[in-house]
């Protein structure tokens, strides 16, 4: 069975799209099979992978308005098995027609439904915005990973993001929950990104990932290439915290994910441990 997570906060700029790429591309590397989906009309995670959101055959929009199937919106970013379903401002328009739509909010969980066995991973990027499209994807996610900035205005707007996931999970999906809160962006000599993690801390416990991403130039870099970090640049800190992140889900730890890198290294973890999940 797939694990299905969204990556959303509807606070703009706090490192969804970038953790949705390089998650993705990390889970993909340690041999899983990978969809992203953009949900965002901005396509950022389109064009971050490589694929140019304004040539798409079709996007994200057009099987959740049940105009084309979902396997003529697949794109293939990589060698290996990491697919996307990308998106661009057509996703206007998907947000509109599915508030016309009967069970509109549960259009790309049907969508998905049909696809979702041939991956290991489906991680969904979500708009900064409560809105429809984030809706869509927290019916159709088992977790969500709440990424966040240790900064002053950080916890603000948190309570609205957890509200929703309630009342998705009580309404009509009983199987969410919050899989982890990730910190991005990370500083460790900034005092203010101390006190706001050990509030983060206080508040979700165990929920907070023990991999943080550190302010890393490569990775604001890499999309402009359209490659992952680990593409662009394996060996920067972004990349091994992306793959730590990877491996915290995964439930390996940080020597077999960097083992991982190599190709018969890869097959031998694979082969040994499997898959396995850190929480039960
Ligand atoms: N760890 C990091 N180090 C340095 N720059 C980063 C890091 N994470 C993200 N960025 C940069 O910060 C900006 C915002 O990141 P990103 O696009 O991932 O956020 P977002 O939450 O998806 O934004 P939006 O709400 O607009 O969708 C981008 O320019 C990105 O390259
Ligand atoms: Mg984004």
């Amino acid at each position: 069975m797939s694990e299905i997570i969204a990556i959303a906060n509807q606070k703009g700029g706090v490192g969804k799209t970038t953790t949705a790429i390089n998650l993705a591309a990390a889970l993909a590397e340690a041999e899983q099979r990978v969809l992203l989906v953009d949900m965002d009309a901005q396509g950022n995670a389109t064009m971050g992978v490589g694929v140019d959101k304004n040539a798409l055959d079709a996007t994200v929009c057009d099987f959740l308005l049940g105009e084309k199937g979902v396997a003529e919106a697949l794109e293939v970013v990589a060698e290996g098995d990491f697919y996307l379903l990308g998106a661009n401002g057509d996703m206007t328009a998907a947000e509109v027609g599915l508030r016309d739509m009967k069970n509109g909010r549960s259009a790309l969980k049907r969508a998905l439904d049909d696809i979702s066995a041939s991956f290991d991973y489906v991680i969904i990027d979500c708009p900064p915005a409560l809105s429809m499209l984030t809706v869509n994807a927290l019916v159709a996610a088992r977790g969500v990973i709440i990424p966040m900035q240790c900064e002053y205005y950080a916890l603000e707007g948190l309570s609205a993001l957890l509200e929703t996931i309630e009342s998705v999970r009580q309404m009509i999906n009983r199987e969410l929950s919050v899989e982890g809160v990730l910190r991005t962006m990370y500083d460790g000599r900034n005092r203010l990104t101390g006190e706001v993690s050990s509030q983060l801390m206080n508040y979700f416990g165990d929920s907070v990932y023990n991999t943080v991403i550190p302010r890393n130039v490569r990775l604001a870099e890499a999309p402009s290439h359209g490659q992952s970090i680990l593409a662009y640049d394996s060996s920067a800190t972004g990349a091994a915290a992306y793959r730590q992140l990877a491996g915290e889900i995964l439930g390996r730890d940080d020597n077999e994910m960097a083992d991982g890198r190599t190709q018969g290294a890869k097959r031998a973890v694979s082969s040994l441990f499997g898959r396995r999940r850190k929480k039960a």
